[in-house]
């Protein structure tokens, strides 16, 4: 069982990676992208096409939880386009201004990738709709009586939009992306891919069986794949001349309180919460968030979908409830509630 919270090594959201590493680790075209077959199957119909007409790709919307590739994805589209990049974040920007300063340097066919999407403010969101939907960019000036608006004409480009929260978005913005595309959990199949493809890029040594040890281990997500990747080659390192042997992967796992499902601390005090404190549920996420001294939206948006998608947990109107696999996992015997 997990015992310490020192370490979050399986909140995807925490980092980018460590330094330049995760650049490296990235893949850059589409046939290297391991996974997400459906959506790289559709994106590369839709590259081809706009390549093939000579005109930008449409707007691309990205959504699934954290650490599934979105912006591996933003850069793979713009190099088999062989355009430009231009990255922002939807909480960095707090001024309309802040994304017209943006939109006016994109030169015909670029991919604007905006991270977080969702968390644009509304009124910079109105700003997309018509440079989204006619190139054009209405930019106020002037004050009071003075105030009026100029247009400004846009190069057709690609706005790439990444979230977690699809429902997040406000329908006129979800309608302007013409392609939607929904991120899923990896397969331990292809986290094992990745985890080898990362034991080269580190010319690190790794046992067959290690690779899949931590690809189950991985929750489904290929950036807390290479982060314990990076934890565990440390300990090998250190204690096996640098060779990932199953014994070290398990030792390392069994120091970074990962379980063999991949559950960490986090997890483990959020489902006892519920079916300790809650008596199983149903109960509301801010209850569970208070008892824990987590945020709504790390638990939102990090841990249940993971726990929900495995079973663990399920929703209801009336809240969260905790299944039978939740009390397994506990080791508290089952008492089927009357929700259930
Ligand atoms: N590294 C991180 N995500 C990856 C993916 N989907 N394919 C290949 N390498 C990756």
């Amino acid at each position: 069982m997990p015992k310490s919270e020192e370490q979050r090594v399986i909140d995807p959201s925490l980092d980018e990676g460590e330094g330049e590493s995760e650049l490296t680790l990235r893949p850059l075209s589409i046939n290297e992208y391991i996974g997400q077959d459906e959506s790289k199957e559709m994106l590369s119909i839709y590259i081809k096409a706009a390549l093939k007409r000579n005109e930008a790709l449409d707007h691309v919307l990205l959504y699934g939880p954290p650490g599934l590739g979105k912006t591996t994805l933003a850069q793979i589209i713009a190099n088999e386009l062989d355009v430009n990049i231009k990255v922002m974040s939807g909480p960095a920007v707090e001024r309309s201004g802040d994304l017209a300063a943006v939109l006016s340097t994109l030169q015909e066919g670029d991919v604007l990738f905006i991270d977080e999407i969702h968390r644009l403010p509304r009124f910079c969101e109105e700003v997309l709709y018509s440079a989204m939907e006619d190139y054009v960019l209405d930019i106020m000036v002037g004050k009071d009586s003075q105030a009026r608006s100029i247009r400004v004409e846009l190069p057709p480009f690609t706005l790439v939009g990444a979230t977690t929260r699809f429902g997040d978005l406000s329908a006129p913005l979800r309608d302007r992306f013409g392609v939607v595309l929904r991120l899923e959990y990896y397969k331990v199949s292809e986290l094992k891919t990745i985890i080898k493809r990362t034991a080269q890029v580190y010319n690190t040594e790794i046992a067959d069986e290690a690779a899949t040890e931590l690809a189950m281990r991985s929750r489904g997500t290929p950036r807390i794949a290479n982060r314990l990747f990076r934890r565990v080659r440390d300990f090998a390192d250190i204690k096996n001349d640098g060779v990932i042997s199953l014994e070290i992967c398990r030792e390392a796992l069994g120091k970074l309180g990962i379980d063999s499902d991949g559950l960490d601390y986090t997890d483990y005090r959020y489902l006892r919460a519920i079916c300790q404190t809650f008596n199983g549920g149903p109960v509301g996420v801010e209850s569970v968030a208070a008892t824990i001294s987590e945020e709504v939206t790390t638990i939102e948006d990090v841990y249940e979908p993971y726990l929900l998608q495995e079973g663990y947990i399920k929703r209801s109107n009336r809240g969260r409830i905790a299944t039978q696999k939740a009390y397994d996992k506990l080791g508290i015997k089952y008492f089927k509630g009357i929700f259930e």
